[in-house]
C-alpha cells in the first residue's frame, strides 16, 4: 500500500501533512510512504530526512495524488481530483461543512475521505486531535503577536528607571486555544483574566493563573454536545456583553477564541467597546475566519480602530511550520494507523472514530453535517 504526501499549495501554507518521524512509524507498519520532493522544506524538513525515513521521494506530484492514500493538511487543490483514483482514502482538514464542492466531486469520484475536523473529541482519538494541536500553536502565536504590537511590556519590571505594571490581558473563550494564550500571557508575566460561557473551564482558567470572570448566567446551559459551546440566547448574550463592556476598558490585550461549531463566531467585542479600550491596547482575534468575535476585526488583516490594532489573523498555524507539522503529523499518521490492518486500510463503520471523521466512502456523502451542505439549495 502506498501513502502519498503532496507539498501544499494553498495560498501561504507552509505545513506538510507527514513529517520524517512519523515516515519511519508507517514504514514499519509495513506501508510505503511517498513524499513530493520539497514537502516539508518550508516547514524546516529537508528531503534528505524523508530519503533516511525511509520514505521514497518523486518529482512528479501525480504519483502522489495516484496514490492509495493521500494526506493533507488543506484540502486538495482541484486540479489534484483528476488524479484521485476511485477508492482511494484521503486524510486532510477537508472543511467539510464548508467546502460544499470539494465534497460533491470527492463522492462522485468515489474517493473515501477522512476530514480530521470532524474526528469525535472523546479519549481515545485525543492523540489524532488536529483541530487541538492546531489551536495550541495559534493560542500561543497570538499572544506574542499580541505582545509584538503592544506599545508595553507583558511583565511587570522594577528598575533604575521606574517601575512598570504589567500588562492586563483578557482572553475570551477558554478552550484549547485559549487556554494555551492563557498560558503564554501569564509566562510573560502578564496579569490574565478569562470568560467563557461553559462554566466548566473555570478550575481550568484558575489553575493556569488568571482570573476567570463569571456571568450570572440564568439557567444558561452553554455546553453542548461532545464538550462544545452552544449558542446563547439573547437575554444570556446581552448579559455577557454587559459582563464585557466592564472588564474591555480595563485591559491593554484582548485575544479572543470563542467559536460554535458550525456556526458564526459569536459576537462579543462590539464597535463601543473598542472604543472605550486605551489608546495603543491589542485585539487579536482568532475567530477572524469565522466572521470574528470583534465586530471591527478584517480576517487577514490588522487595523487600527479608534486608536486599538485590531488582528485578524487567519491559519496561525502555518505560520509555526514545524511544531505545528509536528504535532498534525502525529495526529494523522495515528490516524491513519487506526485505519490500518495488517498493512492495508480496512474500514470498520462501526466503529465512532472511523464513522465519525467520514465525509465521502462508495460515491455517497456519509457525513450527517457535509451531506445537509452538499443537498441544501444554494
Ligand atoms: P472551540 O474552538 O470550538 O471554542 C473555543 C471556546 O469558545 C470554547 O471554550 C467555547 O466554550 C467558547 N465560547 C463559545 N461561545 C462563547 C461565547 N459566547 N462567549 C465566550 N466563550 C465562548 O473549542 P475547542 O477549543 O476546540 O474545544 C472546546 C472544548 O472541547 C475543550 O475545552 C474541551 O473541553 C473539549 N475537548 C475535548 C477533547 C477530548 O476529550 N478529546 C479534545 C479537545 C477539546
Amino acid at each position: 500500500m502506498i501513502v502519498g504526501v503532496p507539498k501544499e499549495t494553498a495560498a501561504g501554507e507552509r505545513r506538510v501533512a507527514l513529517v520524517p518521524d512519523s515516515v519511519k512509524r508507517l514504514v514499519a507498519g509495513g506501508v510505503t510512504v511517498r513524499v513530493q520532493r520539497g514537502a516539508g522544506v518550508e516547514a524546516g524538513y529537508s528531503d534528505e530526512a524523508y530519503g533516511a525515513a525511509g520514505a521514497e521521494l518523486v518529482s512528479d506530484e501525480r504519483a502522489i495524488w495516484e496514490a492509495d492514500v493521500v494526506l493533507t493538511v488543506q484540502p486538495p487543490p482541484a486540479a489534484a481530483l483528476d488524479r484521485l483514483r476511485e477508492g482511494a482514502v484521503l486524510i486532510g482538514m477537508l472543511q467539510p461543512l464548508t467546502n460544499r464542492e470539494l465534497v460533491s466531486e470527492l463522492a462522485r469520484r468515489k474517493v473515501t475521505s477522512f476530514a480530521l475536523e470532524a474526528l469525535p473529541r472523546i479519549t481515545r482519538a485525543q492523540p489524532m486531535d488536529a483541530l487541538s494541536s492546531q489551536s495550541t500553536v495559534a493560542g500561543y502565536k497570538a499572544v506574542l503577536l499580541a505582545a509584538a504590537a503592544l506599545p508595553k511590556f507583558f511583565p511587570m519590571l522594577v528598575t533604575a528607571a521606574g517601575t512598570l505594571t504589567p500588562a492586563k490581558v483578557l482572553v475570551l473563550g477558554a478552550g484549547v486555544a485559549g487556554l494555551q494564550a492563557i498560558a503564554t500571557a501569564r509566562r510573560l508575566g502578564a496579569v490574565v483574566q478569562a470568560f467563557d460561557v461553559r462554566p466548566a473551564v473555570k478550575e481550568q482558567v484558575e489553575s493556569l493563573g488568571a482570573q476567570f470572570l463569571a456571568v450570572d448566567t440564568a439557567g444558561l446551559e452553554a455546553e453542548g454536545a461532545g464538550g462544545y459551546a452552544k449558542e446563547l440566547s439573547e437575554e444570556q448574550h446581552r448579559r455577557e456583553l454587559e459582563l464585557l463592556a466592564q472588564h474591555v476598558p480595563q485591559v491593554d490585550v484582548v485575544i479572543s477564541t470563542a467559536l460554535i461549531p458550525g456556526r458564526p463566531a459569536p459576537l462579543l467585542i462590539t464597535e463601543e467597546m473598542v472604543q472605550s479600550m486605551k489608546m495603543g491596547s491589542v485585539i487579536v482575534d482568532l475567530a477572524a475566519e469565522a466572521g470574528g468575535n470583534c465586530q471591527l476585526t478584517k480576517a487577514g488583516s490588522e487595523i487600527v480602530a479608534h486608536g486599538v490594532r485590531i488582528i485578524g489573523p487567519v491559519n496561525l498555524a502555518s505560520t509555526m511550520p514545524f511544531h505545528a507539522s509536528q504535532m498534525y503529523s502525529r495526529n494523522i499518521s495515528s490516524f491513519l494507523l487506526h485505519l490500518l490492518k495488517d498493512g492495508k486500510v480496512h474500514l470498520d463503520f462501526e466503529d465512532e472514530i472511523t464513522a465519525g471523521t467520514c465525509i465521502t466512502h462508495a460515491g455517497e456523502v456519509v457525513h450527517a453535517g457535509a451531506k445537509s451542505l452538499v443537498t441544501a439549495r444554494s
